[in-house]
């Protein structure tokens, strides 16, 4: 999809359609007055009749307007002009693309109203049209092919902005085109994607970004003494994987921070012994959308290039319930050394972590942010609302929840007293790897990777809720969502 900025007069746009919003303002104002008078007072007539209300994603479309060049005019609702922001542009302009796109247009122009051309929105707008265009029908054979946009362009960045507009179209077209990667990954069904060939397009992706990428297979991960990932794995006849991406800056910042990405990748979740009840098992095929998070927000930053240095480390694993598989009781020795009693096969994501987030701080990072699927629990605390965030760090939780806003992403943080803690206490190892006590079940999860992070600033990203859409939106399709990228990227090149 090309996106490119149009400078012409919108009355004199000749496109497909020409696309705008309304706020729930009443009368045409700004860029809509102009708008309205070039077509005799059109917009007015449809606002004040209460066809056009402005409510949120209200569409309009209009043929053949009267006094424009353009074969038609979409009006989108924007709510109210007082809650409008980066977040809500990027959420219209995607369901403008998606609802063109339905109706077989190819092209469109979309009109920013007054005193919002700037480089953030542009940025914001080409996210959501580029994420919106993603399509989850790669192994469907009957797609229809004349449902596709070939190109948008921005109308409203005059001469003195159009520095800030092409820098955000470019941005966003970074930012959006490494999290359609990531949903790319995480839409495959697990026999297409082993832990082996994640490893591989890992690989692929990180030699044409200009990145260095490490993949240890089995036998290294045996040498390195990864207790806890290869208990996970040994229930399956897929090897593991560790994926170790990283980011060297040209000129690092001396003494800076050197950030450890690290991203729950098991292929599949079966549960292993302890294993999951047939109905939705399907769907355990997005329990790595944490790695394909972390490998896609690494190709976002190749392009990117913050000052700081970045790890990227990716266990990568099926959860099956093998003849080898781990059974429940068995006790396991982290790459860490802590010992590690197996009371459910089913909380392996922890598993995986406790030696990825060891093996990170090995490599040299000094700040740490994992992301996975990790607890059913945080749907029942937070549906698919909302990430849940855990930290044990305020200031650097604190930049990270100020990125998820910059980038529009919700996240929520949760509590991590130390009562919690004693809920993961061993009976008959140092730790066990589900709570005995009743519920908090997100939060003794992330008390489980805190034992392996020790000192070192750390978050946690539960994304299990919000990583997949069971239903489509007005703006993205149904399935893999790549949450948290965008927060990610903000976050390590705002250090
Ligand atoms: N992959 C699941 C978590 C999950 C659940 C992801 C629903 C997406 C949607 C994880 O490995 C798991 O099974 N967790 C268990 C932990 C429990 C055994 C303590 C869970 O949440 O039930
Ligand atoms: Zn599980
Ligand atoms: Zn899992």
């Amino acid at each position: 999809m090309q996106i490119t900025l149009e400078t012409k007069v919108l009355a004199a746009v000749e496109s497909d359609a020409l696309v705008t919003y309304v706020f729930e303002d009443g009368e045409p104002q700004g860029g809509l007055a102009e708008l309205d008078h070039a077509a005799a007072g059109l917009l007015n007539r449809l606002i004040k009749g209460g066809e056009v209300t402005g409510k949120t994603l209200e569409m309009t479309l209009l043929h053949a307007p009267v006094g424009l060049k353009a074969a038609r005019l979409l009006l989108v609702g924007a709510g109210k002009r007082d809650a409008f922001n980066s977040a809500t542009l990027r959420k219209l302009g995607g369901a403008a693309l998606r609802y063109l796109k339905a109706r077989s247009v190819h092209g469109f122009v979309f009109a920013m109203r007054e005193n919002g051309a700037n480089e953030e929105a542009a940025q914001a707008l080409v996210e959501g049209l580029i994420t919106a265009d993603f399509e989850t029908d790669k192994y469907k054979t009957d797609k229809k092919n004349d449902k596709f946009i070939e190109k948008v362009a921005i109308a409203g960045y005059g001469e003195a902005q159009k520095g800030a507009g092409e820098k955000g179209i470019a941005r966003g077209r970074i930012v959006a085109e490494a999290q359609n990667f990531a949903r790319d990954l995480v839409n495959e069904p697990s026999n297409k994607l082993t832990p082996k060939i994640l490893a591989g397009k890992a690989e692929a992706m990180a030699k044409e970004a200009g990145l260095s990428v490490e993949v240890l297979d089995e036998k290294r991960i045996a040498d390195l003494k990864m207790g806890a990932l290869l208990s996970v794995a040994q229930g399956s006849v897929e090897p593991p994987r560790m994926i170790v991406i990283t980011y060297t800056p040209a000129h690092p910042a001396p003494g800076g921070p050197v950030v450890g990405l690290v991203g729950k990748a098991v292929t599949f979740d079966t549960g292993g012994i302890s294993i999951k009840p047939a109905d939705g098992m399907e769907k355990m095929k997005y329990d790595m959308a944490g790695g394909a998070t972390m490998i896609g927000a690494m190709r976002a930053l190749a392009a990117l290039k913050p000052t700081v240095k970045v790890i990227c480390v990716v266990p990568a694993t099926e959860n099956m319930p093998g003849g080898r598989a781990q059974k429940p009781g068995d006790i396991q020795t982290a790459m860490s050394g802590k010992t590690i009693e197996v009371l459910n096969t089913d909380a392996e994501g922890r598993l995986i972590l406790a030696d990825a987030v060891h093996y990170a701080k090995q490599l040299g990072a000094t700040h740490l942010v994992d992301a996975a699927t990790l607890t059913g629990a945080i749907v029942v605390a937070l549906a698919n609302v909302n990430v849940g965030v855990f930290g044990n760090d305020q200031a650097w939780t604190d930049k990270l929840l100020a990125s998820a806003k910059a980038a529009g992403e919700k996240m929520w943080q949760l509590p991590m007293d130390d009562e919690y803690r004693e809920f993961i206490k061993g009976s008959f190892a140092d730790i066990q790897n589900i709570g005995s006590g009743k519920g908090g079940g997100s939060i003794t999860g992330a008390w489980f990777i805190r034992e392996f992070a020790g000192d070192t600033p750390w978050i946690h990203l539960d994304i299990a809720g919000t990583a997949w859409n069971d239903d489509s939106k007005a703006w993205l399709a149904k399935g893999p969502t790549g949450v948290s990228l965008r927060t990610l990227v903000h976050l390590v090149t705002s250090l």
